[in-house]
């Protein structure tokens, strides 16, 4: 080849090669654009992704709060309907209670009366019969045709029980009219010991002793309480209630057990009151009855629950001191009892009665 050939060739190959280097120039630009472009691509795909998770997470919150809220809105529309039915309740029965309080009053008002007239004419046959002795046939026939001693004998038990079915209408009426709310006093700085002495007193009947069992042995530990502002009136309802329910729990246990096993493990009560923080009083009646399974425990408070035969409980006592204590007083009442482990309510209520909200 000549020299002018080769010198020809490189120019070629050397423009060839400026054209190559620029086409890599090109496309090296090309390749980082690329590069910077899948860069914020990847960028952006990232922060889309972590948008999505914490909007996910928002979304997951949301539901929850929604959950609840749903959840806590159905329970209060339970409750609601509970209160209307409760209130409706409350106010059939305050009617009723009214309507039979007024005739049974009168009965009970009166069968002292009838108790005195009938011991006076009884008393006044006596004498008649002791002054005047000479015999005619017909009274003969009839008194024999009444059998005057039993019917002496009679009366007088009939008049009795029927003053004691009046005064357990008159105590329904009363426990009627207590669940119905319908009267509301002025709270008062009261002494409970007195109070639960005088409950005492009234169940005396009950927890004295009777034929076959001996009486309740009754514990008192009272605390140094100072006087509690409550409705004392309510509060002693309450105290019945319970004692009441605590003598039928160990009566109960000792229908099943033999005058041995009674006598060496008698039925007892334990009442126990304290103070158990600046503002609160605790009052503690403990038996040492049959206690309740969990079943039974569940219901107590639920208003005509009882476990009693019919013409015995009539299911609401509990119910009504739950209504008095919490409702009321502002307090807590609560029960602690296993099968066989007896029973305790605790009452616990504030010595100075919070403002009514
Ligand atoms: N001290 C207790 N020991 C065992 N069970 C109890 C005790 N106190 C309450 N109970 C259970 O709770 C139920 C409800 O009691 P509550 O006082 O409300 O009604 P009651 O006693 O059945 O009827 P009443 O309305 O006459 O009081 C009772 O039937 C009984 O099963
Ligand atoms: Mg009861």
């Amino acid at each position: 080849m000549e020299p002018t050939d080769w010198e020809k060739r490189i120019k070629e190959l050397e423009k060839a090669n400026l054209i190559l280097r620029e086409k890599l120039e090109t496309s090296e630009a090309e390749r980082s654009q690329l590069e910077a472009l899948n860069q914020e691509k990847e960028f952006l795909l990232k922060t889309v992704t972590q948008k999505f998770i914490d909007s996910e997470k928002i979304l997951k919150h949301r539901m929850s709060t929604l959950e609840k809220a749903l959840s806590n809105q159905q329970a209060m529309q339970i409750k609601l309907i509970e209160a209307e039915k409760m209130s409706a309740l409350g106010i059939l029965v305050a009617g009723i209670a009214h309507e039979i309080n007024n005739p049974v009053n009168f009965i009970y008002g009166n069968i002292t009366y009838v108790n005195d007239y009938t011991g006076d004419i009884l008393k006044l046959l006596e004498m008649y019969q002791n002054r005047y002795t000479e015999t005619d046939a017909e009274i003969e026939d009839f008194l024999e045709k009444i059998d005057l001693n039993f019917l002496r004998e009679d009366l007088l038990k009939t008049l009795s029980s029927m003053k004691v079915g009046s005064e357990r209408i008159r105590e329904i009426v009363l426990t009627l009219r207590n669940f119905a709310r319908v009267d509301e006093a002025e709270k008062k700085p009261v002494n409970i010991h007195e109070g639960i002495d005088s409950t005492l007193l009234i169940l005396q009947n009950l927890t004295k002793e009777k034929p076959g069992y001996p009486a309740i042995e009754i514990m008192k530990n009272y605390g140094n309480l100072p006087k509690i502002e409550c409705y004392p009136g309510q509060l002693n309802q309450v105290f019945m209630n319970i004692i009441n329910n605590a003598v039928d729990a160990v009566r109960d246990r000792d229908q099943k057990r033999s005058p041995i096993e009674i006598e060496a493990n008698p039925s007892q009560m334990a009442i126990t009151t304290s103070i158990i923080s600046e503002n609160w009083a605790r009052i503690s009646i403990k038996d040492n009855g049959l206690g309740m399974n969990e079943a039974v425990k569940g219901k107590i408070f639920d208003p005509f629950f009882t476990t009693k035969p019919v013409g015995h409980g009539t299911g609401l006592g509990l119910s009504i001191s739950y209504q008095i204590v919490v409702d009321k007083h502002g307090g807590r009442l609560e029960c602690i009892s296993a099968v066989g482990e007896g029973t305790e309510f605790a009452i616990e209520i504030p010595i100075v009665a919070k403002p009514r909200s």
